[in-house]
């Protein structure tokens, strides 16, 4: 185990933001993880947090709710954006084994430790003709943080190769295995998501199949490849999701992001007949009885794309991305994001929920 003190993550998060962690600490293994959280618990109980005596770090999300969080399990930060200096404890792991623990004529089961670069997983299935992750390819972040986020692109979420996840509870240290429906899976959402650092993925194990069976529901991947469905490779779908990616989406090694700053709004049938007949044009997405609408176009039509303000800006490929052009603080970011906010509820009365989390 390695600790640190006034840790500077301005590399550990993709937003490229500055802010200190009062103490990081970085474990290696499920005893080591067990012993960290053991000694933040012991420590806590004396009334001691962080590295010396720090409080807790108050924060305030989108809605304007104040909480509160003394400790935070990171994997490479794509996900969140930092609202100043995190008085309490940072944890990130470093377990980071792949291993087939089980193996039929149909599927392998594949035990990833949560710290496994998510791409290279993706890229490591395909070199062992194991298939359901292509369509993810190239989305940053870890195996660990897939599962928390159930993260979703060009047709496939997720959640639809996990098996189950293995957890260590922070309350008693238990470890706990969640089945996949145990997980509660449903579009950006998850068990872990709504039980906030209640337990630590330490590994997620997937199923993944021997025959490839190529998924072209997205549209561009169904104009490119369905007149060759039969014969396209998993490399070929992986290679042009890349591809897309690239074109679509900023670099956060070159610019910093954290991907979709809003998740996709889930409308009733009423709203949106209501909205489509006011806006033909109107996209969406049929998610069983509900409509699900893209934010990127939502904020297009309120002439955000492409927009800087200060050192912020939306991204002009892509507007569903928030982007820091350099030296962007939290608030200038923050602040973009609620103007966005505002004027898409003003023109369109939906009310944008990040997909980014706030600490
Ligand atoms: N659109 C615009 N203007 C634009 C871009 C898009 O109006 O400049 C509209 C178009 O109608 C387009 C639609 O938005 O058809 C959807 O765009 P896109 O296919 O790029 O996907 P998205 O819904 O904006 C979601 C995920 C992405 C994922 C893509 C591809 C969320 C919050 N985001 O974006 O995930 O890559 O689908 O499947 O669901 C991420 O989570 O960080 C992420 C990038």
């Amino acid at each position: 185990m390695k600790k640190y003190y006034d840790y500077q993550l301005a590399d550990r998060n993709t937003f490229g933001i500055s802010s200190k962690a009062a103490e990081f600490v970085e474990y290696y293994d499920v005893s080591e993880l067990k012993d960290a959280l053991r000694d933040m618990k012991r420590r806590k109980e004396c009334g001691i947090s962080g590295a010396a005596c720090a409080d807790s770090v108050a924060g305030k999300n989108m809605a304007g709710e104040r909480f509160r969080l003394d400790y935070l399990f990171l994997g490479v930060g794509s996900n969140l954006l930092f609202t100043g200096d995190f008085a309490g404890t940072v944890f990130h792991g470093n377990i980071k084994d792949i291993e087939v623990v089980e193996n039929n004529s149909d599927y392998s089961l594949v035990k990833v430790g949560a710290a496994v670069v998510w791409d290279d997983f993706v890229k490591w299935s395909l070199g062992n003709s194991l298939y359901g992750a292509e369509n993810l390819s190239l989305i940053p972040g870890e195996t660990g943080a897939s599962a928390v986020q159930n993260i979703g692109a060009y047709g496939v979420e997720v959640s639809e190769i996990i098996e189950k996840v293995e957890t260590v509870s922070v309350e008693d240290l238990s470890e706990r295995v969640f089945t996949n429906s145990e997980c509660r899976y449903s579009y950006r959402r998850s068990f872990f998501k709504e039980n906030y650092n209640r337990y630590v993925v330490h590994h997620v194990v997937f199923r993944l199949n021997h025959r490839f069976v190529p998924v072209l529901k997205y549209k561009a991947l169904q104009q490119e490849f369905s007149a060759v469905a039969n014969s396209v490779s998993a490399g070929e779908i992986r290679d042009y999701v890349i591809e897309m990616r690239r074109n679509k989406l900023p670099d956060p090694s070159e610019i910093g992001n954290a991907g979709s700053f809003f998740m996709n709004p889930v409308v009733s049938r009423e709203v949106f007949e209501a909205l489509a007949a006011e806006y033909p044009s109107l996209p969406f997405y049929r998610q069983c009885e509900m409509f699900k609408i893209p934010a990127a176009w939502l904020i297009e039509q309120c002439g955000w794309k492409g927009r800087r303000v200060g050192n912020a800006g939306v991204c002009s490929r892509q507007p569903l991305v928030l982007v820091n052009y350099g030296g962007a603080s939290a608030d200038e970011i923050i602040s973009l994001s609620e103007r966005i906010v505002s004027d898409v509820r003003e023109k369109f009365g939906i009310v944008l929920r990040p997909e980014v989390q706030f600490v």
